[in-house]
Order: C-alpha cells, then structure tokens, then sequence
C-alpha cells in the first residue's frame, strides 16, 4: 500500500495521521514546503521517503512536481487531511486516475457557497445566502436576506473575516473590513447553540460519529478575548435533543457525494429545536478535536482514519464513554506569559479527571488568540456524566488564570 500524504508534518497534529498510516502498513511518502532537515523528529520514522516542494499551495507546480517524483512507482492513496489540500490531493488523484473522491466532490466541501447549494437541493435546512463579490451585490445580498446577517469569506476558517451585522448601519461599517476579500457569503443569521457533527466514513457512511458542544459559538469565542472558549463532546450524542442534527448530518454527506475519510461538520441547534446546517469540511476538525474524540471513546482515531483511508475497514469499538471537555486559556496582558493562577486548585479539584494539562509556561511569548485557537495553551478534562464534565470544563474557565504583565 503506497500512499502519497499531503502535509505529513503540519499542522502538528499531521504528523499523527502519519504515524497511523505507518501503522497500519502503509508505505508512507509526504510532500511538503518543509526542508527534509526541518522535518520534525518524531516524524521521520513513518516516512518512507519525502518530497520538498517550493510552494505546497502552487497546486499546478505541486501536481507537477509529485508526478515527476512518483513516475513508474505504482501508488493507491494520495491523502491530505489539512483543509487547504483537500482539492489539491484531489485533483493529483485525477491526474493519475486513481480512486477517492474527485476534485468537484472535494469542492462541495471547499466552497462555502457550492456547499449550501448542494445541501439545500437535498431538501435540508440551510441558511438563505448569497455569493457577493462587491459592495454592491453585498448591500443587494442584504436587501434580500434581512438583518441580522452573517457576512464570511467563502473559503474561510478560524472563524476569521466572519461579522455578524445586525443592521444597515453596521452593514457600512464592516463593508471596508471585507474589501480585500475575492469572494463572501452573506448569510442570514441562525440563532441556537452550535455543535458539531463529526465522522470518519467509509464511502460515504459514517463508521464513527460525534457531537461536540461549543460554548459559546465560534464566532463569540473568537471576537471576545476574554473568554476562556470550552468544546465537550457529548457522550450520549443519540439522546432525542440532538437526533436533528444527527440526521442532518447523516443527510449532508450523501448530499455531498462524501467518500472515505474523515468530516467535520458544524450545525445549529434553534431554540424551536430545528438542526441548521453550518457548513462541513471533508477532513478532520483541528483545535485537538481529534484527542477529544479519542479521550471520549479510548480510541485512537489517527490510526483507525488511516485504517479506514487505505483498508476501507473500522476495527475499533466505537463507544463512547466520556464526554471530553477542552478549555483553551487567553493570558491577561501581552508578551510574554509572567503567572499561572488557580491551577493547582483545579487540579486538586479535577483529579483523575483532568487528562491533559498544556498551558504555556512563565517565559513563552503569548499566541494570537485571533489567529489560533489554541490560545495560551489548553486543559482537557473527561467526565462519564455530563454535568459534572460541564462543571469541571467551567471551573478551568474561570477558575485558572494566566497573566503577561
Ligand atoms: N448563518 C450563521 N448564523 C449564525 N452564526 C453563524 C452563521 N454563519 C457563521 N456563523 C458563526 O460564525 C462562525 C464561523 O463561521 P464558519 O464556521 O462558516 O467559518 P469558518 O471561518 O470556517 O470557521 P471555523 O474555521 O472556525 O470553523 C460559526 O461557527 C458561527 O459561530
Ligand atoms: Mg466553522
């Protein structure tokens, strides 16, 4: 089993998925715009070679390069499982003839706009939305969809770019932020909680599932720099509250022609109790979703994906018997991180429950809370009752406090 793998080092969690193919026997070849020599340590033991491209995003050049670099060796899977690959893995794929799902597919999981297209004319709940590429077709989008909106890049992530605007006032103010963006969807506002809908397929049918509970949703976890965001999976994801978004989700991946592999999708949850799609990407979720995942069930989803990518197979049992909550912590301050309060209380407190404990130390220059997620570093907490993993995710929230004075 060859298998060429996009990215195998970054993110940083790639190199785990790399692992997991080594693992279940596959022949590992990864390309990069890392130099060999810069290639993370833990990582080289899985690869079998490695190419080094000028620019992994030139998808012409990249496609190129690989064909050039694999000529006359006979390869089953080129795999990518960070979201700016996707098409690119896709398209060498065509290029060579080979199984796994095609380019227009990968689209559907790409284009924000292609997206809701696709999974409306299934008959499923999307937001009303438009495609907008100026001013003009922005106010008109306005016009037709109502206030509040959502205005957002088409392909974005990291909740970057992405407004809430609740009237035409503040529909002018936000237009000059959107300039230099190609291409946005403007959205008509769901209110309700956000979850996730999150699997690993095989053509097309989930052979593991999970809903994750944000709190607060995205968009406020990424606009208010004080908040300390909290994301825990829910163990009992079949209980009657959440079936909507269950069955939306199961819905989508045939809209979208979903093949074999990982999705996360991301729905709303309206105080009426209706499932509303969000949008849903054909690779995994990042933030540690995936070590989230894994704490809930004692699994390890790194491998079973790559089981799943190369042997189309699922050997591991996939119950759930955790709800697994993670609590990224913001530093009060900038620069450099100078004290840690109230960790040693939640840790008292918190146990055997508390199962990762990554907080950046005294001394470690600050992350861009806008850029990543990960903040200023993470616990991770799991509870069998979801109550108490609530409780125990909160009381990281508030309780633990890092300063850069
Ligand atoms: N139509 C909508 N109604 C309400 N909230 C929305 C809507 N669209 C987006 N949001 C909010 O904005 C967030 C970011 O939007 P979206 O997920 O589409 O973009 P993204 O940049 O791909 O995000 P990420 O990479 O963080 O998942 C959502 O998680 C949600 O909180
Ligand atoms: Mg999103």
């Amino acid at each position: 089993m060859r298998v060429v793998f996009l990215a195998p080092s970054f993110p940083p969690e790639m190199i785990q998925y790399t692992r997991g193919l080594a693992e279940v026997g596959a022949t590992v070849y990864g390309v990069g715009d890392a130099p060999r020599e810069a290639l993370p340590r833990e990582v080289r033991p899985y690869l079998h070679d490695y190419l080094q491209v000028p620019r992994i995003m030139d998808e012409d050049d990249v496609i190129e390069r690989v064909t050039q670099w694999m000529r006359g060796k006979q390869v089953d899977r080129v795999l990518a499982n960070w979201e700016p690959l996707v098409i690119l893995a896709a398209r060498i794929r065509e290029r060579w003839g080979m199984p796994g799902m095609s380019a227009d597919t990968v689209r559907g999981f790409r284009d924000k706009e292609l997206m809701k297209e696709r999974v409306r004319a299934a008959g499923l709940r999307v937001p009303r939305s438009r495609r907008v590429c100026n001013e003009r077709e922005i106010r008109a989008a306005a016009e037709f969809i109502g206030y509040p909106l959502i205005l957002k890049p088409i392909a974005g992530a990291g909740s970057a770019d992405t407004y809430r605007v609740g009237d035409a006032a503040e529909l002018e103010r936000v237009i000059p932020l959107m300039r230099y963006i190609a291409e946005a969807s403007c959205e008509e506002y769901v209110e309700g909680e956000e979850f996730t809908f999150d699997t690993v397929c095989v053509e097309g049918r989930p052979v593991y599932e999970n809903i994750a509970s944000y709190l607060p949703k995205p968009i406020e976890m990424r606009s208010l720099e004080w908040i300390s965001p909290v994301i825990i999976t829910v163990r009992d994801m079949y209980q009657a509250r959440l079936a909507p978004g269950v069955e939306l989700g199961r819905n989508v991946l045939g809209a979208l022609g979903m093949g074999t592999g990982f999705t996360h999708m991301e729905w709303f949850l309206t105080p009426k109790g209706e499932a509303v799609f969000g949008e849903i990407g054909c690779r995994p979720g990042g933030g540690h979703i995936v070590d989230q995942m894994n704490y809930t069930s004692d699994i390890d989803l790194f491998r079973e994906w790559a089981r799943v990518a190369c042997w189309g197979v699922f050997e591991a049992a996939p119950s759930r018997k955790y709800n697994a909550g993670i609590i990224f912590k913001r530093a009060q301050g900038q620069g450099r991180i100078t004290r840690i309060e109230g960790l040693g209380n939640f840790l008292r407190d918190a146990g055997k429950w508390c199962v990762e404990e990554q907080l950046l130390r005294p001394g470690t220059r600050r992350r861009d809370w806008k850029q990543t997620l990960l903040s200023d570093g993470h616990v991770m907490v799991r509870h069998p009752d979801w109550a108490e993993a609530h409780r125990l995710s909160f009381a990281a929230a508030t309780g633990i406090k890092m300063y850069a004075e």
